[in-house]
């Protein structure tokens, strides 16, 4: 099982630019009111306030890949999670712009908020153009790792969804070495169509967008927890 000292620490930047007013107004008032509990086991009924399917998203960045799943499920609770203050922003933009009522926001590590689930209440997590931490000697800094992946495997239900998008060839190759060791998940792609092209139901997120204008290849997996 997941060793909780490889997968607690969190890595990278919190905050960016500074706030404009109309920015730090939303961190003062809609986030409070759409915050994770900051403690205790979390259920959609604490989170809100009835019994729905949950969906989980890894470091949304701006959040628009978390609205745009949240606006096509208005009765699935959506969580994100994202250390990072101006992302956070960028989300708490997309969710009063689009009024919607079925997200929550956890500024921190996703992985916090995931072990204080039951097991087996997840329909899908999303981890979209995690940080590639591209130096062999940071290697366990990825999120594509077993510690974090026994965790996000006891938490999705039998036959629930894990999507991973990455533009960047040595975390797609590690990636897939990582999924290949594993006997609880079965990767969905049947033809290479399948993990070249993104599906339908897969809102393009700023890091891909960013990758394609750079002319880089964007690999989408999709697996099965069995
Ligand atoms: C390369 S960005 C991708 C952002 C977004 N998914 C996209 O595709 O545009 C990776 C994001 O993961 C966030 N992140 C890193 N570690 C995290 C963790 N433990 N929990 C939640 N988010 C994390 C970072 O703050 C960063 O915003």
């Amino acid at each position: 099982m997941n060793d909780p000292t490889t997968i607690r620490r969190l890595y990278g930047r919190r905050q960016g630019h500074t706030l404009r007013a109309g920015q730090a107004a939303l961190v003062e008032e809609l986030l409070p009111r759409i915050a994770v509990p900051a403690d205790g086991p979390l259920d959609a009924v604490r989170l809100f306030g009835n019994d729905r399917p949950l969906q989980v998203e890894i470091g949304f960045g701006a959040g628009e890949h978390l609205a745009g799943q949240a606006a096509a499920a208005p009765g699935t609770g959506f969580l994100g999670c994202e250390p990072f203050l101006n992302g956070v922003v960028g989300a708490l933009a997309h969710v009063r712009d689009g009024a919607l009522d079925n997200v929550r926001i956890h500024m921190g590590d996703a992985l916090e908020v995931i072990e204080r689930l039951p097991d087996e209440s997840l329909e899908r997590v999303y981890l979209l153009h995690p940080d590639p931490w591209p130096k062999a000697r940071h290697a366990k800094r990825r999120m594509m790792n077993h510690g974090p992946l026994d965790l996000i495997a006891a938490k999705l239900k039998p036959g629930a969804e894990f999507r991973l998008g990455t533009d960047d060839p040595t975390y797609c190759r590690w990636s897939m070495m990582v999924m290949n060791q594993r006997r609880d998940f079965i990767w969905q792609a049947h033809t290479a169509r399948d993990f070249l092209k993104r599906p339908a139901d897969w809102p393009e997120t700023r890091y891909e967008r960013k990758a394609r204008r750079q002319g880089h290849e964007v690999w989408y997996f999709r697996y099965i927890r069995i």
